[in-house]
């Protein structure tokens, strides 16, 4: 029997449209969902719809909707917005639906059957943003101690569930099961969280009736939370379906923001314990995606629409930016520049100049087709170690680090152009070209399958040019290398990601030009700070400064002032044009540690593509680079 994967998002509130913040969280677990289909799994991939609760109530009345009508409209648009995003979702499940409805009850009999429910009266305080109870002593300077914004005053009666009969084993259950909450930070909060006391949980509200009613006691309806996280057992067949349900549960993976990890990690799992049910196998609590520091919301009003990003940029850009950019589990930056720069360097620059260079070389030196390759390959070990260390980083949910490692390859292929010189190869009629550019085709199609996970058109595009065939037949197997049959007919295409204008971010050597890549279309305020010559913490932070050590440094033919330097990052190597021929001879340089600016969009000097800056101080007659002082592994940051 195949082995299942089922993997969740949180169902989102529809009491507005859904933003940037949202399809991060969904882009990630589509990424996951569609390389665990490629690995031959049986994938069950859920989102949906947090319906009830007084949030929904309240924002319907104030449109003078009913809820059911309110909500109907928003789901709408996300539906659309997922489409907008492909999203490879199994089911969408609605709190409303009536297949959700009864499971609850159902819930809540079961419950009560535990002996661990009682009726009372809830007196204490409600954050309705967040739908969360908070006791006096928890608030933050009589606020809501997660978001900040102002709770309300609660007096009502109410069902509680105990949850610290279950504290212990919920304790040893995260403590022997490292991969449960993760991050590790994360784990570390919720252990301190458990150890802090669990109060009894209200689990009913009757203040208000848009939930759903308990059964034999209808003047209450459930708690929005017990409500929504139940949602995950009812898509897996609880209660209707029992062999699916036997087949899918537990949950693999629930993916979920940092804010609502307590209730997925410790609320959630002690309803399991008492329903007797497995725990899910893992909770990761991802970071938040920041505008100017504080989180992207509805409620801080700087919402961000990926509709209008995906129009200008094209889907691809954008999840690759919102899988990329942030190592996932912390927060992260969000800002359209950097979106540019991101899809400008590694797609444009790196990824679709690989194969608009490997495509043109092979129609001019190959006749348009595959050669065989006979010698030894370069690229081979790179890409096989590209993918290892791809899986790995899939299987901790390090989606960035997958990329990054397959990008490693995408920029060893390309320095191999560099290094190989096929134009000479070629000129000098060496056997030696076909192993080289039958290399560089394989490595791209290895590439475009390993992306399929994160991209979207790209992969395909990348397939059709090799003449590799569809791509929709490979699975994660084809990204072992050799699966590109020699004699296969090249068809040049147009350029994969075509660059996005909006950018100043032209390298330039030290002394002949400004050191920043500075986005031309910022916001308002951004250019009036700037026209002020103050940047703000998250420009600085785009810079990815970084100790980097030289490995040789040659004069460029044909130039007095340009080096050629190649660099060691680390893990990696650069080659850099720098214009300091007049003020270092080349052996001067050799192992001394210098300052790189590492993300600067690459540029071919002098016909040698370099990858960054490096950074030098310079006064009327003399120029001096910029070093650290003492002894520091290559490729440590900067900051
Ligand atoms: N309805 C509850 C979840 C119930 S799950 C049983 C909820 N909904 S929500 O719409 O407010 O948020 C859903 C998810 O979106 C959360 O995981 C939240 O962290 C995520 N995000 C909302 N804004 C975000 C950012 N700015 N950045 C990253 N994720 C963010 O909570």
């Amino acid at each position: 029997m195949k082995k299942k994967f089922y993997i969740t998002t949180p169902i989102y509130y529809p009491n507005a449209r859904l933003h940037i913040g949202h399809a991060y969280t969904t882009v990630a677990a589509d990424a996951l969902a569609r390389y665990h289909r490629l690995l031959g799994e049986e994938v069950f991939f859920l989102t949906g719809t947090d319906e009830h609760g007084q949030k929904i109530a309240r924002t319907a009345q104030e449109a003078g909707l009913s809820p059911q009508q309110y909500v109907d409209q928003i789901v709408a648009t996300i539906r659309e917005l997922w489409a907008t995003l492909a999203i490879s979702c199994d089911d969408f499940i609605r709190t409303s639906e009536d297949r959700h409805r009864a499971v609850v009850q159902d819930v809540f009999r079961r419950l009560q059957a535990s002996g661990d429910v009682y009726k009372g009266t809830y007196e204490g305080w409600y954050c309705t943003p967040d739908e969360s109870f908070w006791p006096e002593g928890r608030l933050v300077d009589g606020k809501c101690p997660v978001c900040g914004r102002p709770v309300e005053r609660v007096r009502e009666e109410s069902y509680f569930l105990r949850l610290e009969p279950y504290a212990k084993r919920l304790r040893q259950h995260i403590l022997d099961h490292p991969e449960f909450i993760q991050p590790e930070s994360r784990r570390n909060e919720m252990l301190a969280f458990i150890d802090s006391g669990l109060d009894d949980l209200s689990i009913s509200r009757t203040s208000f009736d848009w939930g759903v009613p308990l059964p034999g006691d209808e003047t209450h309806v459930a708690y929005v939370w017990i409500d929504a996280l139940t949602n995950y057992i009812t898509a897996a067949g609880f209660g209707s379906d029992p062999d699916r349900f036997a087949r899918l549960w537990p949950a693999d993976v629930h993916l979920v923001g940092k804010e609502i990890v307590r209730f997925h990690a410790i609320i959630w799992p002690i309803i399991l314990l008492a329903l007797k049910l497995p725990l899910p196998k893992t909770v990761f609590g991802h970071g938040w995606l920041l505008l100017d520091d504080a989180k992207i919301g509805k409620s801080s009003g700087n919402v961000i629409e990926p509709t209008a990003l995906v129009e200008r940029y094209g889907l691809d850009a954008v999840r690759y930016y919102l899988l990329r950019e942030v190592a996932f589990g912390s927060d992260g930056s969000y800002s359209e520049p950097a979106l540019i720069l991101r899809t400008n360097v590694d797609l444009a620059n790196d990824l679709g100049n690989l194969l608009s260079r490997t495509t043109a070389m092979l129609e001019r030196f190959s006749a348009g087709t595959v050669p065989a390759p006979s010698g030894q390959s370069i690229l081979r070990p790179i890409a096989e170690a590209a993918i290892a260390e791809c899986e790995q980083a899939l299987a901790n949910l390090s989606l960035s680090d997958a990329l990054v490692s397959l990008f490693r390859l995408v920029r060893a292929a390309n320095k191999s152009i560099e290094d190989e010189a096929p134009w000479t190869l070629h000129r000098s009629q060496n056997p030696r070209l076909g192993t080289v550019l039958y290399d560089l085709a394989e490595s791209l199609r290895v590439t475009a399958v390993a992306l399929r996970p994160f991209l979207i058109d790209a992969p395909g595009k990348i397939y059709a040019q090799l003449g590799a065939g569809d791509i929709s037949a490979t699975s994660w197997k084809d990204t072992a290398w050799g699966g590109l049959k020699p004699g296969a007919t090249v068809q040049r295409g147009a350029p994969l990601f075509p660059r996005i204008e909006d950018t100043d971010a032209a390298p330039s050597a030290p002394g002949e030009g400004a050191l920043a890549a500075r986005p031309e279309k910022a916001t308002k305020e951004r250019a009036s700070d700037e026209r002020a010559g103050v940047i703000a913490i998250d420009d600085f932070k785009r810079l990815q400064l970084r100790v980097a050590r030289v490995l040789s440094a040659e004069p460029v033919a044909g130039s007095r002032k340009l080096l050629k330097l190649t660099l060691n990052l680390g893990g990696e190597q650069r080659t850099v044009v720098s214009g300091i021929a007049a003020h270092y001879e080349g052996p001067q340089l050799v192992g001394k540690d210098v300052i790189l600016l590492a993300n600067l969009a690459p540029a071919t000097i002098f016909g040698i593509e370099s990858g960054g800056m490096i950074l030098a101080a310079k006064d009327a007659d003399h120029l001096r680079l910029l070093t650290v002082d003492g002894s520091i592994e290559p490729g440590s940051p900067v900051s």
